[in-house]
C-alpha cells in the first residue's frame, strides 16, 4: 500500500507587499533597507500579508477547499487532519481542529505537527506512515502561516524574508506508487538559532514574542543538512538525481536553492522557485511551491518529486514521490 498526492491546493492573503513598499514602511521608523539588498541576498521581491485577526486556519481552510476540489472530494471524505504551523491560531486546541471545524466535518483524527519550516515536509512523512499502516486512507495535509504577525519590523534582517500563506494536499491510499520515500530529522542542540522564545504564563507573555534568527548560522547548516537528506532520500528510493524531473524545495533563500540543485547535478530549469512572489511562509512553502507547479502545468502525472525542508528546531528533511 502506498500513498498518493491526488491533488493540491494552496492560498495567499490578497494584501501584496513589494520590496520597495516594505522599505519605505520601514524606513518611516529610521529602519534602512532596500529592494536591491533583499533580492540580491535572497531573491524575494514581495510577500503576501494577512490583515490583523486573520489566522492559519482561515488561509489554511482556502489552500484545503482547493486541494479537495483538485482530488473531486468532499470534506467528508477525510480521515485524517494534519496541519503543520508555527503560528497556530490558538495555545490549543490545535489549528488543525479548528480548521475541521471550518470544513463543517466532524469525527476523524486531527493534530498539528510543530516542525517550523520543515512542518510540511514532516506532516506527509506522518500522513504518509498512518495511510501505509492502513490507519487512515484520506489525509489532508495542510501548511499554514502568519509568519507576519511574529515578525519584528525594527528587525531588518528577519521582517524583510517572511510571508504569509497556505498549501494543502491530499494524500489518498493506492496501489500505485506516490511517496516513495521520506527522511525527516531534528537537532535541538541549535534551538535558538531560529525561534520565537516567548511563551504564555500567568496570563501574559512572558519573554520574546517574535521571531529571532542567526541567519548566517541558519544559513551553514541549511546547506549541509540538505545535502545529506536529499541523498538519503534518494538512496532509500534507489534512485539518483538523475531520476528527478522536479525539485521542489522550502523557499528561504534562491541562493540556498541553486546550492541544493546544483549538488544535485539539476539545472534550475528543474527547480520549482516561488521565492521571489511569496517570501519565506514557512510550512506552507513547499505547499505552495507544490501547488504552483501543478496548477502552472510545470509539474505533469507521473513525474519524479523531491521535496526539501529545513527550518527551526533545527530540523530538516525531504520526500521523493511520484506525482
Ligand atoms: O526558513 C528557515 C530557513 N531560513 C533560512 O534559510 C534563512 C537563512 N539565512 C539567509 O537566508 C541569509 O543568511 C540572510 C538572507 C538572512 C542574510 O543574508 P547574508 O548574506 O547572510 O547577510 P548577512 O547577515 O551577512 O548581512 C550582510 C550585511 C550586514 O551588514 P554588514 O555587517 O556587512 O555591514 C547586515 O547588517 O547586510 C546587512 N543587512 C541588511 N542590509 C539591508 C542585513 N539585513 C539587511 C537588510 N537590508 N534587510
Amino acid at each position: 500500500m502506498y500513498s498518493r498526492i491526488t491533488g493540491t491546493g494552496s492560498y495567499l492573503p490578497p494584501r501584496r507587499i513589494t520590496n520597495h513598499e516594505l522599505a519605505a514602511q520601514l524606513a518611516q521608523s529610521g529602519i534602512e533597507t532596500s529592494h536591491e539588498w533583499i533580492v540580491e541576498r535572497t531573491g524575494i521581491e514581495a510577500r503576501h500579508f494577512a490583515d490583523a485577526g486573520v489566522t492559519s486556519s482561515d488561509l489554511g481552510l482556502e489552500a484545503a477547499r482547493r486541494a479537495l476540489d483538485a482530488a473531486g472530494l468532499r470534506p467528508q471524505d477525510v480521515d485524517l487532519i494534519i496541519v503543520a504551523t508555527s503560528t497556530p491560531d490558538m495555545v490549543f486546541p490545535s489549528t488543525a481542529a479548528i480548521l475541521q471545524q471550518k470544513l463543517g466535518v466532524a469525527g476523524c483524527p486531527v493534530f498539528d505537527v510543530q516542525a517550523v519550516c520543515t512542518g510540511f515536509i514532516y506532516a506527509l512523512s506522518v500522513a504518509d506512515a498512518m495511510i501505509r499502516a492502513g490507519n487512515a486512507r484520506c489525509a489532508l495535509v495542510v501548511g499554514a502561516e502568519v509568519f507576519s504577525h511574529i515578525l519584528d519590523f525594527k528587525d531588518r534582517t528577519t521582517c524583510v524574508l517572511f510571508g504569509d500563506g497556505a498549501g494543502a494536499a491530499v494524500l489518498q491510499a493506492s496501489e500505485e506508487p506516490g511517496i516513495l520515500a521520506t527522511d525527516i530529522h531534528a537537532d535541538g542542540r541549535h534551538v535558538g538559532i531560529l525561534c520565537v522564545p516567548g511563551h504564555v504564563s500567568g496570563g501574559e507573555v512572558l519573554g520574546d514574542p517574535l521571531l529571532r534568527m542567526d541567519g548566517q548560522a541558519v544559513f551553514k547548516l541549511a546547506v549541509s543538512v540538505l545535502e545529506e537528506t536529499t541523498q538519503t532520500v534518494l538512496a532509500k528510493a534507489g534512485k539518483t538525481g538523475a531520476d528527478v524531473d522536479w525539485l521542489v524545495p522550502h523557499q528561504a533563500n534562491i541562493r540556498i536553492m541553486i546550492s541544493a540543485a546544483r549538488k544535485l547535478k539539476l539545472p534550475m530549469e528543474k527547480v520549482i522557485v516561488t521565492v521571489a512572489e511569496h517570501g519565506n511562509t514557512s510550512a506552507a512553502s513547499i505547499g505552495l511551491a507544490l501547488d504552483h507547479g501543478v496548477r502552472s502545468g510545470q509539474i505533469k502525472k507521473g513525474q519524479t518529486l523531491l521535496l526539501e525542508g529545513v527550518g527551526g528546531g533545527f530540523t530538516w528533511g525531504s520526500v521523493l514521490l511520484k506525482y
